[in-house]
Parts: C-alpha cells; sequence; structure tokens
C-alpha cells in the first residue's frame, strides 16, 4: 500500500482549536518531555470560545528571542489548555541538539519535537506529532513558534 492510500482522510477537530483533515496514527513517543511548569514564564493568552491557553518558556528562551538569537537547546514551550477552568491538556515543544535528525528532511521542524499530555502527565496514545510539526512548520522562519511576536513584545515584571 502506498503512503497517500494509508491516510484515511478523518475529520476532526483537533489542536489549538483548528478543524482540519488529520490521518488515522498510533501512539507515538517523542523525545519531548514534560517541562516543571512552576518554573516557566507565562508570556502570553490566547483564548478562544471555551478554551483558555498559558503559554510559556524559559526566561532564557524569551531574553534570546528579544535579543535576535536562536532558542537555546533543552528549551520547553507549554501551551496548558484550560477548559472550564481544568487544564485539559499540555502542548508541549522541546528543542535539543540534533534532534531533528530523528525525522527525515520533509518532517523536520528544526531540532524541536512535540509532544501531547494529558493532565495526568502519560502522551495521548491517538496523536501523531507528525500533524504538530506540518503545521508548525510554516513558521520555519522563527523559531518554529506562533506566538514569536509576543515573546518579542513581553516585557519581564
Ligand atoms: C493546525 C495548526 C496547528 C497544529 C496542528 C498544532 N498547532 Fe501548536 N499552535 C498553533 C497556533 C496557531 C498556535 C498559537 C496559539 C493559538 O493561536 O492557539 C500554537 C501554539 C503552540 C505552542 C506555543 C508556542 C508557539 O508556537 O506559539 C505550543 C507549545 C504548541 N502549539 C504545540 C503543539 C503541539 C504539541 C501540537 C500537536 C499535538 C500542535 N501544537 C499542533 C497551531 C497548530
Amino acid at each position: 500500500m502506498t503512503r497517500a492510500r494509508s491516510r484515511l482522510p478523518i475529520l476532526a477537530a483537533m489542536a489549538c482549536g483548528v478543524v482540519m483533515v488529520g490521518w488515522q496514527v498510533d501512539a507515538e513517543p517523542t523525545k519531548a518531555t514534560m517541562p516543571d511548569i512552576g518554573k516557566l514564564v507565562h508570556y502570553t493568552t490566547v483564548t478562544r470560545g471555551e478554551v483558555t491557553e498559558h503559554i510559556m518558556t524559559t526566561r532564557e528562551a524569551i531574553e534570546a528571542v528579544k535579543a535576535g538569537k536562536p532558542v537555546p537547546n533543552g528549551t520547553h514551550f507549554a501551551l496548558i489548555d484550560y477548559r472550564e477552568g481544568k487544564v485539559f491538556r499540555y502542548f508541549i515543544m522541546e528543542k535539543g541538539a540534533g534532534w531533528g535528525e530523528d525525522y527525515d528532511k520533509n518532517r523536520r521542524t528544526g531540532d524541536w519535537q512535540f509532544q501531547w499530555f494529558k493532565p495526568d502527565g502519560t502522551i495521548n496514545a491517538a496523536e501523531n506529532t507528525a500533524r504538530c510539526q506540518s503545521c508548525h512548520s510554516s513558521r520555519a522562519d522563527r523559531e518554529f513558534l506562533y506566538t514569536f511576536n509576543d515573546i518579542r513584545r513581553f516585557e519581564f515584571e
């Protein structure tokens, strides 16, 4: 079976509140780990209907973006998706030296890897993080980050 034919078009309301066409997938561990959320700086909030997203990263990453430098290896970004006041899921990006080499060039998002963690810290077995990479790849010129400009505007207290 060809790769194209194995992609069953299934419609699902997916990541970040966007409805898009996905494909059938299996559980997929990546190198991205759950960060210590308490150590991250909450630099912006995105609200969409019932969903509130707190977006955060390290102070070092914010300083690097503001200085026009690459985000350091070891950096986590976290998008905490709250619904009805409770954590619904954690979307995590983490960057590591050489991590891009785990993927072929078509899929690679620099040295970033992605993961969807449930509130209990386990990964979402139904997700294929190629989807995360595919969408974030449109931000290749901004470190694969959608909220790059929010970081540049953010002022430390
Ligand atoms: C259809 C496009 C799309 C897909 C798929 C997607 N994202 Fe995003 N992501 C966004 C957008 C847009 C934002 C900015 C916040 C917002 O508007 O909700 C974002 C923000 C983020 C952020 C905060 C840093 C940043 O880029 O601003 C993280 C972390 C993140 N996504 C992780 C993930 C993970 C993990 C997955 C897969 C499980 C994923 N995303 C799938 C579009 C996407």
